[in-house]
Order: structure tokens, then sequence, then C-alpha cells
């Protein structure tokens, strides 16, 4: 079947597929229209998500389709998001789509890096090749594409970075205005660049990540401001492709462990989702595990998961890997659900073995910023205490680009990196630069003598 035949074959079959806002608590699950602008249950409370009822394709027609479209130029197939957008047919009409050519992002062997995570093999999926620098491109093409479908004139986040940048990129190519709030002297100069360039109106808050997510909320309902943080339930439709993409690059056979960091939690119940969407349909037949790291200094979801009840919110989150700085993670219901039905776990790591699990994925060539790194960090210590084997299948998600927080690797390798509470990181991997006089005679000799 060629790509032209396989769309048109689809078109009949999805037409058939209703979309519908339901919330995600089991004891409510109320259903609202696709086109409400829901961020929360109006009844309980709860985490609202997309689901889909009616016919769908085949396994097979679906795996045949996705990889006929990589043989075509048209926008939408070359998107590594939607491409595989019958797993999350929310758009009623193609043409509200807004795409950078997001996704697409590699499968990466890193054999240094699974020695140090005491693994045999490691595969990284890297999504700091996105268009923006970070996995947050894959929900955001849904996001914006969704607030051009309801006709909306302004979008707006509070991010801790990667967010802002992807947010105010999707904005300008969707033709929305963009209101982007950040922590005040809390984010990378990459980012906050990124934003500026992409011409989003910037607004710095002193107040953390938490407080100013409360804020935007009102503002977005006062103002009719259409919100992309990730409990928007269309970001999360998004990051689902991260997994199916993965999945396709490896022929559908899943791994044994998925590993990833977690901030506000979103990208967990995408992964999440995405898995049990990917058995319901007969994608897979394997469930992978989860595997969820947290910065020690903000880490409520490990807490909870391992001490149970209700989630407790870290007042004042302290990391250097600002990307998960996040102490009241709006998304733990749906992520607990999704990390306990895979039977994953959860797992905290220290800025010294972030720092240094960092260092380890730069020095296999991959690189990666530091919440990105905290995958390695925990991976070494659970296959350390026994929880993921030496020679599992591992895949774990890489989320942002090496670029981001280049003063901290600065830090790090001229050893004059410190945690938020003043403490020293040591330098185990550095590797700083040397001032050499303008002479090669004296560079030969010092490259000879092996001090530089
Ligand atoms: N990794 C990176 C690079 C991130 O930017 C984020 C979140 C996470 C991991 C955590 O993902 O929140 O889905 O658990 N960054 C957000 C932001 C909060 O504003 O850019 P999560």
């Amino acid at each position: 079947m060629n790509g032209k035949h396989a769309d048109l074959h689809l078109k009949n079959m999805s037409s058939s597929v209703q979309a519908e806002l339901v919330c995600f608590e089991s004891s409510c699950r109320e259903r609202f229209p696709i086109t409400d602008v829901l961020y929360n249950c109006p009844k309980c409370g709860g985490l609202i998500e997309a689901v889909y009822s009616g016919t769908r394709p085949s396994a097979a027609e679906l795996r045949d389709l996705f990889r006929q479209r990589r043989l075509s130029n048209a926008p939408l197939d070359t998107s590594g998001v939607w491409r595989y957008r019958e797993l999350f047919p929310f758009l009623n009409d193609d043409s509200h789509v807004v795409t950078l050519r997001e996704g697409n992002t590699p499968l990466l062997d890193a054999p240094l890096a699974a020695e140090y995570g005491g693994l045999d093999k490691i595969t990284f999926k890297h999504q700091g090749f996105n268009p923006t620098g970070s996995f947050k491109d894959n929900g955001m093409t849904c996001g914006a594409s969704q607030a051009r479908r309801l006709g909306m004139k302004r979008v707006a986040c509070v991010s801790t970075g990667n967010t802002s940048a992807s947010m105010a990129a999707y904005a300008a190519a969707a033709g929305l205005e963009a209101l982007i709030f950040l922590p005040h002297g809390n984010i990378s100069f990459g980012k906050l660049a990124q934003a500026l360039e992409y011409g989003a109106r910037t607004l710095e808050v002193d107040a953390n990540f938490d407080q100013i997510l409360a804020l935007v909320r009102t503002l977005a309902e006062r103002l009719g401001i259409y919100l992309l943080n990730s409990m928007n339930p269309f970001r999360v439709e998004g990051q689902k492709s991260i997994v199916f993409e993965m999945l396709d690059q490896r022929d559908w056979n899943p791994p044994d462990w998925i590993v990833l960091p977690g901030g506000n939690l979103g990208n967990t119940s995408a992964f999440g989702k995405a898995l049990r969407e990917a058995r319901d349909l007969g994608l897979i037949t394997k469930m992978p595990k989860l595997a969820v790291i947290q910065a020690e200094g903000a880490a409520p979801f490990y807490e909870m998961f391992h001490l149970g009840g209700e989630l407790h919110a870290v007042a004042n989150p302290e990391t250097l890997a600002t990307a998960i700085r996040i102490g009241d993670p709006v998304s733990w219901p749906k992520a607990l659900h999704e990390v306990r039905s895979s039977c994953g776990t959860v797992e905290k790591v220290t800025e010294q073995e972030i720092a240094d699990a960092k260092a380890m994925i730069g020095r296999a060539g991959v690189g990666c910023e530091p919440a990105s790194a905290a995958t390695l960090a925990g991976i070494r210590k659970l296959t350390a205490a026994g929880m993921i084997r030496k020679d599992a299948d591992v895949v774990a998600a890489l989320t942002g680009n090496v670029l981001k927080d280049p003063d901290y690797i600065y830090k790090y390798h001229t050893g004059k990196l410190e945690t938020p509470s003043g403490a020293k990181i040591r330098s185990t991997f550095g590797n700083h630069p040397v001032v050499v006089p303008n002479d090669p005679d004296r560079i030969a000799a010092l490259l000879q003598e092996g001090s530089v």
C-alpha cells in the first residue's frame, strides 16, 4: 500500500472516531466537549484528559501508515508528532495545525554512559534535538493548534525556561500573542533569550514556579487567555508522541524501562497514557516500567510514592536543575496512576549526582541540560539497588539540549559550581580550559608534558 492510499483509507476510518474531554478522577469521569476550555473538572476539580472512542484502524494498518509517512514531504508527515496523528485525533481539521517539524529526535547509544549507569547498554531518546531545544515542542505543537482551532488570540504559560521558549516559538508561528511568566532571576539566559527573540511579552515575577502558576491561572480566567502549561490536556496528547516515535524507531519493540525526569509531571502523565493506549490499540504487547527521577531538593512525588498518602508540596524547592525546580506538581494524580500501573518507581538524586551524570552524558558525545541528566544519575542508583537489572533494555529521555545552561557547565568544569545552599560540587569529571601563550613552541612543549 503506498502512503497516499493508506491515508485515504484511514480518512474514512478515523471519521468514526470521537474525541471528548473527560475528568481523570475515576470517581467522577464527567465528560465534556473537546472544544471546551478546561484544565480542571468543573464538577470535582480533577485533571482533564482527552479520550477517544469509535472505530480505530488496526495496529498493522497504523504501523504501516507511520512507516509510509517517512517517505512523504507533506508538512504533517514530516513532523515527528503529527506523523502519529491517528493516536491523538482531537482536531477536526488539519488546517489548524501549527508545526515547526518538531519531534524526529534520535535514539542514541552511549556505551560510556551505560557503564556509568551500571548497565550493559543504554539508549537515550534525545528530545534536545527539537526546534526550540526541548521535549516541550512535542506538546506545544498540539496545544497551539488547539488554541487556533478555538479561535484564541492570546496564550500564556509560566515556565522554568523550556516551556516559555517553546510556547513563544509556536505562538509566533501560529500568529498568536504570547504572554510568558518567569520566576525572576531563576531562568537560564538561553531560554529567556529565545522567548525574547520569538517576540513573546515576557514578565518576570518575584515568586517561584508554583506560585506563579496560581497567578497565571487567575489571569487566564479573568482575561480569557488560553493556558499552555502541561495541565492543558492537548500538551499531554502531543507529548505522547515521544513514546510513539521511540517505539516506532524500535519497530514497536518496547524496552524494559523508560526513565525520565519529573518536575510538574506532565511528561510522566503523557508517557504513561501513550503506553496504555499503544497497548490497547495492539501496537505493543508488553508494558515498559516507568522510572521518574526527581532532584533531592524538589522531590515531593518521590516522598509521596514511597510514604503513601497525598502529595505534600515542597514550599521552597531548590535545585540547580532549574527545569525541575517545582515543589507542587499539578499532574501528580495522573503521574502516580501511570507509574503504579506500569509497576515502575520514583527515585531522587543529589546535586552532585546530577552534575557528574551530566558530565558523563557529555563525555559520551551526547550532552544534555541538568534536569535531563537526573535520568542517568537515577539509573545509577536503581541499578546499584538491584531495581534495574544490568542487562535491562533501558531508554532514558533526555528532555533538553546541552546549551540550555552553559553557565552551569562552565562552573562544573572549572570547579566553581555550588549547590543552592552554597555547598561545593566536586568537579569529578572536570575539563577546564587552559590559557596558553601565543607561541607554538611553548604550546607544543606543554602538550608533550601533558600539562594542558
Ligand atoms: N526536563 C526539562 C528539560 C524540562 O524543561 C522540564 C519541565 C522537565 C524535565 C520536567 O517535566 O514538568 O513534565 O515533569 N520544564 C517546565 C518548563 C516546567 O517550564 O519548562 P515535567
